[in-house]
């Protein structure tokens, strides 16, 4: 079997790197190129994550960069495409891309593309796949926040309506996908490959400079993250909720790693309180020894909400929704919503250890990306 693996974004490269860690184990079985988008290009946002979790340089680079939405999405579609028919251009024109010949493994045509998550090369690289008659493959299939307002959302509906197999992370999704017409057959229950990672990496969490720098001390701080458009994208909004977080907290610090995207919005408010710590985006080993040992985390994101269940961090989820509601039915989460004013009753229900002790979603055990990687041989 020929397989193309696709990462593009930040949150895919730990969604991945235990499923490269299995097929690594079949030897030949599986021919597979690993591709990475370029969405994310700096070294914060991606090359640390491949050094940290050990996951092999990537057979090809499409080197996509920033853009808008649809940009992002063209360019993927463009070169991955090359990349699957072999094309290499006569123009001299520096805009186009040429796809490069690979020695270590096949060249042109995959037979099945493996996609992770719900990031823009997700849903780009689904398309161009299937076009070509490509089987698709999507790991985390069926969740759904239901809000069109997230791109996200769009990736994952477009990604799942030409999707041939789902590996899913919950009973939820199994649900949306039966719900959407998805025949049982193509719809595997196999866990949440990026609780692979943090189980494996958690004896190598490492404590980050900030700890020392700030006299952060275990369970007395917060960690924050915030990059979501419709709580970072204007100005006045991002400093109200900061503002509401910073009271809340009532002087315990709070670490703030800031996403390129915030970074650029919080240029132009200034916000400084001598609790809250802004640091640039931190390692993966950093950042999880940092949740791991935090009072609580307040954040957007929908994967460290998974990852504070399972290490049973309570958890304020700042969006009015969340595609993956097993980490509040089940775990340590609670969505609070993107008005600030909602923000207080929380912080005072955490201060008042109130907080559910949560437990551990069904096979979110360290063993899903095994679990992928035996289905995979049998298809
Ligand atoms: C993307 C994903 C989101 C994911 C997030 C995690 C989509 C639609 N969104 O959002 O699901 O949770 O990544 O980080 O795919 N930038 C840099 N350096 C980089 C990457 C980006 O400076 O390495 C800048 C870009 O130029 C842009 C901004 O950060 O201005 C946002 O990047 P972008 O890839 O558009 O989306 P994210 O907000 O990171």
């Amino acid at each position: 079997m020929k397989l193309d693996i696709i990462a593009g974004a930040r949150p895919n490269f730990m969604k991945i790197a235990p499923i490269i860690e299995a097929l690594s184990k079949v030897n030949d079985k599986i021919q597979y190129r690993l591709i990475h988008t370029g969405q994310h290009y700096d070294k914060k946002m991606s090359g640390n994550f491949f050094e940290q979790l050990g996951i092999p340089e990537p057979d090809v680079n499409l080197e996509v960069g920033s853009g808008t939405q649809a940009e992002q999405t063209a360019r993927i579609m463009e070169r991955y495409e090359s990349l699957l028919l072999n094309c290499h251009s006569e123009r001299s024109d520096s805009e186009v891309w040429e796809s490069p010949v690979l020695e270590s493994t096949f060249t042109g045509m995959a037979d099945w593309v493996l996609v992770v998550g719900d990031v823009t090369s997700t849903m780009a690289c689904s398309i161009a796949a299937k076009k070509l008659n490509v089987g698709v493959i999507h790991v985390e299939g069926g969740i759904r926040s239901n809000d069109l307002t997230m791109p996200e959302e769009i990736n994952r509906m477009v990604t799942d309506s030409i999707t041939d197999i789902f590996y899913t992370t919950s009973e939820v999704a199994n649900e949306n996908l039966r719900q959407l017409g998805h025949a049982e057959s193509k719809i595997r229950y196999v866990g949440n490959t990026m609780i692979d990672t943090l189980l494996k990496n958690m004896p190598r969490f490492t404590q980050p400079k900030t700890w020392k720098k700030h006299n952060l001390q275990a369970k007395a701080y917060f960690v924050m993250t915030l990059h979501r458009p419709a709580n970072v994208d204007e100005e006045a909004q991002l400093k109200n909720l900061i503002d509401e977080i910073v009271k809340g907290a009532k002087g315990m610090p709070i670490v703030f790693p800031v996403h390129p995207r915030t970074a650029k919005i919080l240029q132009g408010i200034g916000i400084e309180a001598p609790n809250l710590h802004m640091v640039e985006p931190l390692g993966y080993l950093e950042f999880n020894y940092l949740v791991q040992h935090a009072f609580a985390v307040v954040t957007d994101s929908g994967g460290i909400t998974e990852e504070t269940t399972v290490m049973k961090v309570p958890c304020m989820t700042l969006r009015d929704n969340t595609e993956r509601p097993e980490t509040i039915t089940i775990g340590t989460n609670e969505l609070v919503g993107t008005n600030p004013d909602n923000v207080a009753p929380f912080m005072e229900k955490l201060h008042n250890g109130d907080w559910k002790a949560g437990e551990i979603p069904h096979l979110w055990d360290g063993h899903t990306a095994e679990r992928i990687v035996e289905d995979l041989l049998r298809l």
